[in-house]
């Protein structure tokens, strides 16, 4: 870099040699234009291409270990060891407008950008793009940054609860998670199909049917279906237990089973579900009622909590045979063959791996999986003797169909952990069908228990019943401040957003696989990195701008080189971090990556207020440090909606 141009000139220049490197957007991610100065730098001074220099640039976990990091040994330089190339190209480091010379740490370079090109690189980009910083659309080209290209398309199915059953906690989980992920695909420009895949089919729901029959009540079904769904379902399955004892009773005894067995609950539940699958209307009919009434009843519980669906899949719809079906998705809207579970049996049956057993279809996984992994694959039962589909052949023609239809890029299935099994057989099966392409398009999204969950209403949890419980929590706690209750307009919608929030920040603070208590009082906390303190920090930074009256205009043309204090370096350094934050959880699919970066964000905030005081200060510096909180806010807002929170300005 010339030493006569200006700092503007100087970036200009390296925002045009950018395309050199691959994933690299500067205009979208300031960071990668420091990666790129360091890379071509550090290339003058060891005579390695720049191009192999600019991906191992990584970030650091905090600040106080720079703002970049070099491992000198991934480079593979022969002849001299790690630790002393280190020390002898931070020697020969050339003065930088940039960065600062390269701090050594054995084998390792650590580099701190200079505040003044980081406040300007930064800022400005974040007041002029506040809703969409830090995300990245051209990562969902097919090829990245060519629009021609075409979008990639990815569906995430996510939810998935079982009509008539309550919506579990590793519903609640996969509903926050797939949530997510669908904002985070999103906002890196992909085509994104949110998908829920209800289970609605099976033998349970020819028995819920016979339920309805005998304590079903047409008013209680339309004003709340899913608790007297459940309602019946647990009263119809109290009289098949009932049955099974007394079959046990009658085995025990050596006595004939078959005046019980013949015609009674369980094989009245068989033969209706047969009828659902031989498309028996009236049958078809009833069922159809409980599905349509009970997705109504869902999608008032998903708006609370922020989500949509583009498509309520369900296992009844899973074709049995080909069907031409409308392409929704495709932009052509071409009548399209749907793929279904026979063309998928047929499959696994010309590629031998089913085989029958006792009339059943069965795919035995030892067989074609050696060693360990196929025995705990085990035996998985695909049809049964009447000729009834089961999960697994579901989920499998499912699959297919999906492939057909939507023609993705990418599926997820967000689904917990003690479903990894029949996960595992489903992606082994589309392996041993030889259909590689598929099979690597496909993931699981996996994720721990969620233990001591009750409501006052008992141990079996429905999702509206939580929420309106942490909701009246949240209240208690808030009314505990009398003085700040009162100034708040509208309290029971803001305890029931903070309620939500405190939930979800509560599912979103470990890691995916890491189980965790579901716990109220510490939930509803505003102190520790909960949903409430987060929402807190929020509004607490919302309101410094209607105290301090300056208008964005004048904001945005504040004098950056005003911001000096470390409170303030740090905090934009740290928000340099957000486009790298979200691009790695494009990799982790982990939600607690965002969240612990917007917990750093607030805690840096918050020790920030007493030295970077806005009342009271100059009116240049007064600018330019509300310059950095609207940036400051932008983010963290962009953050929470991210996350699926809903961020209030006041409470
Ligand atoms: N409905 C299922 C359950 O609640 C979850 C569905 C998971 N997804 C799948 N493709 N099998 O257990």
């Amino acid at each position: 870099m010339a030493a006569d141009q200006t700092l503007a000139e100087q970036l200009e220049q390296l925002r045009v040699s950018q395309t050199e490197f691959p994933a690299c957007y500067p205009q979208l991610n300031p960071v990668d234009l420091f990666r790129v100065h360091v890379a071509k730098t550090l290339s003058d001074v060891t005579g390695l291409d720049a191009k192999t220099i600019y991906p191992l640039l990584q970030r650091t976990q905090t600040l106080e270990h720079g703002d970049l990091l070099l491992p000198v040994p991934a480079l593979k330089v022969k002849g001299e060891k790690p630790n002393d190339l280190a020390a002898r190209w931070a020697e020969q480091f050339p003065d930088s407008p940039l960065v600062n010379k390269p701090v050594v740490d054995a084998a390792f370079l650590r580099f701190f950008f200079k505040p003044a090109p980081l406040l300007q690189e930064v800022i400005p980009s974040i007041l002029q793009n506040r809703t969409t910083w830090g995300t990245n659309p051209l990562l969902g080209y097919k090829i990245p940054g060519d629009a021609q290209s075409g979008r990639k398309r990815i569906v995430i199915e996510f939810s998935s609860p079982n009509i008539a059953k309550p919506f579990h906690q590793g519903h609640l989980r996969s509903t926050i998670i797939g949530g997510f992920l669908s904002n985070l695909y999103e906002g890196a420009g992909y085509d994104v199909v949110r998908l829920n895949y209800l289970g609605d089919w099976g033998k349970q729901y020819g028995l819920l049917a016979l339920g309805f029959k005998k304590f079903g009540d047409e008013k209680a079904l339309e004003e709340d279906p899913i608790q007297h769904l459940y309602q019946i379902y647990v009263k119809i399955n109290q009289l098949v237990s009932k049955e099974r004892k007394e079959i046990e009773r009658l085995e025990a005894a050596g006595e004939d089973t078959s005046k019980v067995t013949d015609g009674g609950l369980d094989e009245q539940a068989r033969q209706y579900f047969k009828a659902m699958c031989d498309n028996d209307p009236e049958v078809i009919e009833l069922w159809k009622r409980f599905r349509e009434l009970s997705i109504e009843r869902y999608k008032k519980s998903y708006a609370r909590l922020n989500i949509h669906f583009d498509t309520y899949a369900g296992e009844s719809l899973v074709k049995e045979e080909s069907q031409v079906v409308k392409k929704q998705f495709c932009v052509d809207l071409k009548r399209h063959k749907a793929q279904s579970m026979k063309t998928a049996e047929k499959k696994m049956a010309d590629t031998g791996i089913t085989e029958l057993s006792q009339g059943a279809t069965i795919v035995d996984f030892s067989k074609y999986v050696p060693g360990k992994v196929g025995k705990a694959l085990g035996k998985a039962l695909v049809r049964k003797k009447d000729g009834t589909s089961l999960y697994l052949a579901r989920d499998v023609g499912a699959m297919f169909e999906r492939n057909k239809l939507y023609e993705f890029d990418k599926m997820i299935y967000v689904v917990a952990t003690d479903q990894e099994l029949h996960l595992k057989q489903l992606f082994k099966i589309v392996e041993l069908i030889g259909d590689n392409d598929l099979r690597s398009r496909v993931e699981h999204v996996n994720f721990g228990l969620v233990l001591g969950m009750s409501t006052r209403r008992g141990t079996v949890v429905f999702l509206d019943d939580v929420l309106r419980d942490v909701g009246d929590k949240m209240h208690e706690v808030m009314k505990k401040n009398e003085a700040k209750y009162a100034q708040v307009t509208d309290p029971d919608k803001i305890a029931d957003i903070l309620g939500i929030s405190s939930v979800m920040v509560q599912d979103m603070s470990g890691k995916r696989i890491n189980n965790y208590h579901f716990n109220m009082d510490t939930m509803t906390s505003f102190e520790g990195d909960t949903g409430p303190y987060l929402q807190y920090s929020h509004a607490r930074l919302c309101s410094i701008f209607s105290k301090a009256g300056v208008s964005t205009a004048d904001i945005e043309a504040a004098d950056l080189s005003l911001l000096t204090e470390p409170h303030a370096i740090n905090l934009v350094r740290l928000l340099a971090r957000f486009p790298d934050t979200i691009q790695n959880t494009l990799k982790t699919h982990e939600p607690t990556t965002v969240l612990t970066y917007l917990f750093r964000m607030t805690h840096a905030l918050n020790s920030s207020y007493d030295v970077l005081k806005v009342i009271g200060s100059e009116p240049e510096l007064m600018k330019a440090r509300l310059a950095l909180y609207d940036a400051t806010r932008s983010v963290i807002k962009s953050g929470m909606r991210l996350l699926g929170l809903k961020p209030v300005e006041r409470m």
